[in-house]
């Protein structure tokens, strides 16, 4: 049977995901995989549930948590924090550490198992360019969340059999 699992997959586009992906291929076993740290997110177990896809709590920068999803076919990487505010004033540790160390574990899990990636582009690349223009004090900070999330660009270049 293949199996997807999709990290970030109680959020606001994993979830969707999750049940759109249920719902064309009954067949597949769908596994939402989540921290909830984002407020709200909690709120969408219920329609996981009611769509027969299993939820594992679990943190992308912990790959105990990740292997303890047992092997998979596909990781969708929907996990992330989105918003370009975060850390603006406070340490860019979580940032770095939640949107790329993170994916670096999801990219091992996937090396792991022999399995396939899909990463969720996110539209704050483009957003955080416009960012740059709009608060000038700000540059330094939105470079970094948009370093951070040019996964795609990383995956080529450090992982390029996946
Ligand atoms: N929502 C949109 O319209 C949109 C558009 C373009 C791109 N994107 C991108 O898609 C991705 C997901 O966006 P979203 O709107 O669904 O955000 P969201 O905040 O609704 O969902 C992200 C989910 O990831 C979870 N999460 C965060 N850190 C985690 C971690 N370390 N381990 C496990 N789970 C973790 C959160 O709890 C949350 O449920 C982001 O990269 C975002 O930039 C979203």
């Amino acid at each position: 049977m293949i199996k997807i699992l999709v990290t970030g997959g109680a959020g606001f586009v994993g979830s969707s995901l999750c049940i759109k992906l249920k719902q064309k291929y009954p067949d597949y076993s769908i596994l939402a995989f989540d921290n909830l740290r984002r407020r709200g997110s909690e709120l969408n177990l219920i329609d996981l549930k009611r769509n027969g896809i299993e939820f594992i709590h679990g943190d992308i920068r912990n790959d105990e948590d990740l292997i303890s999803a047992g092997a998979f076919d596909l990781l969708i990487e929907a996990s992330a924090e989105p918003s370009v505010m975060a850390g603006l004033n406070s340490s860019p540790a979580y940032i770095i550490n939640n949107n790329l160390y993170g994916s670096i574990n999801c990219l091992n899990a996937c090396l792991n198992y022999k399995a396939k990636i899909i990463f969720f582009l996110p539209a704050e690349s483009i957003l955080s360019i416009k960012l740059k223009m709009l608060f000038s004090k700000k540059k330094k900070h939105a470079f970094l969340l948009q370093r951070t999330k040019k996964k795609k660009e990383f995956r080529n270049l450090v992982f390029p059999k996946i």
